[in-house]
């Protein structure tokens, strides 16, 4: 058998008969000649079986899709080709053929999609996201360990609240309720005092009851932590990483952005330093004038988008009522069926406004920030813009007070552009043990519970601080999705835990 070539590497073998083993993504009969759409995971092609080849042609022409294969043939230029090159199928040897494969190129529901999502994957989209996901997270990594950070490993079970305690998954430990961690924080704090600068990535769990765009149960989050660290030490490695990993998303996937639809001009624009300003700032900019103003622009415009689509739904409908050709049918439905969901997500959006519109005209000091307000501020800015000192009724126990006003704490939020909101949230820590006791009695929580964690603030105490970003919501942003869920190759959603 010829040497077995990935997809991705056909160019460097033109002239040379080469063997390809992977999936049948499509397949089209132009009569003496059947055209093969194949994947391998590395890339696409196109394979051309002429009458003239009995066997392979008999054995092409009613292969179901997503059988796999293993195909030999002749590497051939062809600028039209993506890859620049096509496979001359000499052989074809069918590994298994494929039962009716339920994604069919017509379009699909989201719903349907994800029942489906373990066969979904096998799609273009998907898997431009997740080689995405892939150099997002290799970035994170090769970020911190360039900069002498060593990798812990935080349990995953764990005995009690790491932020909120509404939000634990409780599991039955040996008759005892323990829960899934919502973040490796607290044990990242006391490898910091052993290592000095220390990292940890894996999964965490929050039992949000909120179905929104942004909030799975169970996600990826990338947290440092560092001894001696303030928190501008601490909005400095935000930043940092944060340019490092979009860097490297522009410089590997150009291609996939483009499939993705995204337009890579706001990604480009991500540079240090990000734009600054504190909560009060926010909350005042929330209330302004400036910013009601600025938003019924916004609305005026997206209503006149709203209607344009929808004359444009109705223009394609009579199209659709006269096309004879069932091709000119397809295009069309797909284009429908696209337009009908950008419809419903603005009409949507469109109806809401106004709520959002008030509730950041009344945003009282004291409160978070919710994903509307985010929504707005981080449309202000052209790059990601940190929100600083929030108030610590707001916040987690764990926040270092301020020196200068003890009602707020030396935090950060990182609110990505382009509305998407919330990336990161950090801290320096509280280092002082009665001011951190009385931080959790504040909060109603026990500090004999956290008693290890108090050891910390016994044994030589540092200040120190760090953060968590959350790979899913990175990648919503970076990849320009609607919706959190496709950025992990198995959501679980307050509505999903299958498959
Ligand atoms: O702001 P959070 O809750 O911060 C922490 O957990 C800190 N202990 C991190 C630290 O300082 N070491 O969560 C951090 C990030 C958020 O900014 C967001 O990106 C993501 O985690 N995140 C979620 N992503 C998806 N679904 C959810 N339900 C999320 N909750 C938080
Ligand atoms: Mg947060």
């Amino acid at each position: 058998m010829p040497d077995i070539v990935a997809i991705r590497d056909l160019g460097a073998h033109h002239g040379q008969t080469v063997t390809v083993r992977g999936w049948l993504a499509g397949r089209r009969n132009g009569g003496k000649i059947v055209f093969l759409t194949l994947r391998d995971g590395t890339g696409i092609c196109q394979g051309v079986v002429e009458a003239r080849q009995t066997e392979a042609f008999a054995a092409a022409d009613a292969l179901p899709r997503e059988s796999s294969l293993v195909v030999t043939g002749t590497v051939r230029p062809d600028a039209r080709a993506t890859g620049g090159c096509e496979l001359a199928v000499e052989s074809l040897q069918i590994l298994h053929a494929a039962a009716d494969f339920p994604i069919t190129p017509k379009p699909h529901g989201i719903e349907f999609l994800m029942e489906h999502r373990h066969l979904w994957l096998r799609s273009r989209r998907p898997t431009a996201i997740l080689r995405i996901r892939h150099t997002v997270i290799q970035a994170c990594r090769r970020f911190f360990d360039d900069r002498g950070f060593t990798l812990i490993d935080t349990p995953i079970l764990s005995p009690g609240a790491g932020e909120d305690a509404q939000t634990l998954f409780p599991v039955d430990y040996f008759g005892e309720t323990v829960f899934l961690t919502q973040t490796g924080q607290l044990y990242l704090e006391s490898a910091c005092l052993a290592l000095g600068k220390v990292y940890c990535f894996g999964p965490t769990f929050r039992a949000e009851k909120s179905k929104t765009r942004r909030h799975l149960t169970e996600f990826w989050m990338i947290e440092p932590e560092v001894a001696f660290a303030e928190l501008d030490d601490v909005i400095a490695l935000a930043e940092g990483m944060v340019c490092a990993c979009v860097e490297a998303v522009l410089a590997k996937h150009e291609a996939d952005l483009a499939l993705l639809g995204r337009d890579p001009a706001p990604l480009r624009r991500v540079q240090a330093p990000f734009p600054r300003l504190t909560y009060s700032a926010a909350a005042e900019r929330l209330r302004s004038a400036e910013t009601r103003r600025q938003l019924e622009g916004e609305l005026a415009r997206d209503r006149a988008q709203l209607q344009q689509w929808v004359d444009r739904g109705v223009a394609l409908e009579q199209q659709l009522q006269q096309a004879r050709k069932v091709w000119e049918q397809d295009k069309l439905q797909a284009e429908l069926h696209v337009l009908r969901e950008d419809i419903e997500d603005l009409e949507r959006d469109v109806q809401n406004r106004p709520k959002h519109m008030d509730l950041a005209a009344a945003f009282e000091w004291g409160k978070d920030l919710g994903g509307s307000d985010e929504t707005i501020l981080s449309r202000q800015f052209d790059r990601p813009v940190f929100v600083t000192h929030y108030p610590a009724v707001a916040k987690a126990f764990y926040m270092k007070r301020d020196a200068d006003d003890p009602r707020v704490v030396c935090n950060m939020d990182l609110l990505a552009p382009e509305g998407y909101g919330e990336i990161i949230g950090g801290s320096q820590r509280e280092d002082r043990l009665d001011a951190l006791e009385a931080a959790m009695r504040e909060k109603g929580l026990t500090p004999e519970d956290y008693n290890w964690y108090l050891d910390l603030r016994r044994y030589g105490s540092v200040p120190h601080g760090g953060f968590g970003l959350g790979i899913e919501r990175t990648l919503t942003w970076i990849c320009g999705l609607k919706h959190v869920r496709e950025t992990i190759p198995f959501p679980r959603t307050l509505g999903r835990i299958y498959p």
